[in-house]
């Protein structure tokens, strides 16, 4: 028997067109994407979140000269996060990036272990968040969950 699996997403040609509340996480990634310790992919990311308080959170990947010791840009947030406020819920997620390896139209997709890491979030606080993602020209796209962003995933949906 076939089955579908279907994502939904909302697209924006600008992320001005967001609400002043989405526009702000937008700068915030922005803004940290600067503090991004690249020095091999020369790739700058930056996230941010605001949780239930209200309160922004961001992150910027940070790179090691032992590769795999380095840690996304999505992960330093969530990982912070979970650390400094386990109590809070996170409403809104955004994600940009800068730099060659990706032409400036086109989104960056966020990494499968990013994925994995954000849908554990997602369950472990019991409410699903926004996600946003955003092109170095400004095109953006909105999804409501991360069960949208790693659909069948391992362990945890049904
Ligand atoms: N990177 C992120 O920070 N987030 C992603 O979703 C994909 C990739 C970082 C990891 C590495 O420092 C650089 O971008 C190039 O892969």
């Amino acid at each position: 028997m076939k089955q579908d699996v279907t994502i939904s997403f909302e697209r924006f040609n600008h992320w001005n067109e967001l609400s002043k509340n989405d526009q702000e996480l937008v700068e915030r990634a922005n803004a940290v994407s600067k503090t991004a310790y690249a020095p091999y992919s020369k790739f700058h990311v930056g996230a941010s979140l605001r949780l239930s308080n209200d309160e922004i959170v961001t992150g910027s990947n940070q790179e090691n000269i032992a590769y795999p010791s380095g840690l996304c840009a999505e992960r330093v947030a969530l990982f912070y996060t979970g650390a400094n406020f386990p109590d809070e819920q996170i409403e809104t997620l955004c994600v940009v990036a800068e730099g060659d390896l990706l032409p400036v139209d086109k989104i960056l997709s966020p990494c499968g272990a990013c994925r994995q890491v954000m849908l554990e979030t997602e369950v472990r606080q019991k409410k699903s968040y926004r996600i946003i993602l955003v092109s170095q020209n400004g095109v953006t796209i909105v999804f409501n969950s991360a069960v949208d962003l790693l659909p069948l995933a391992f362990g945890i949906t049904d």
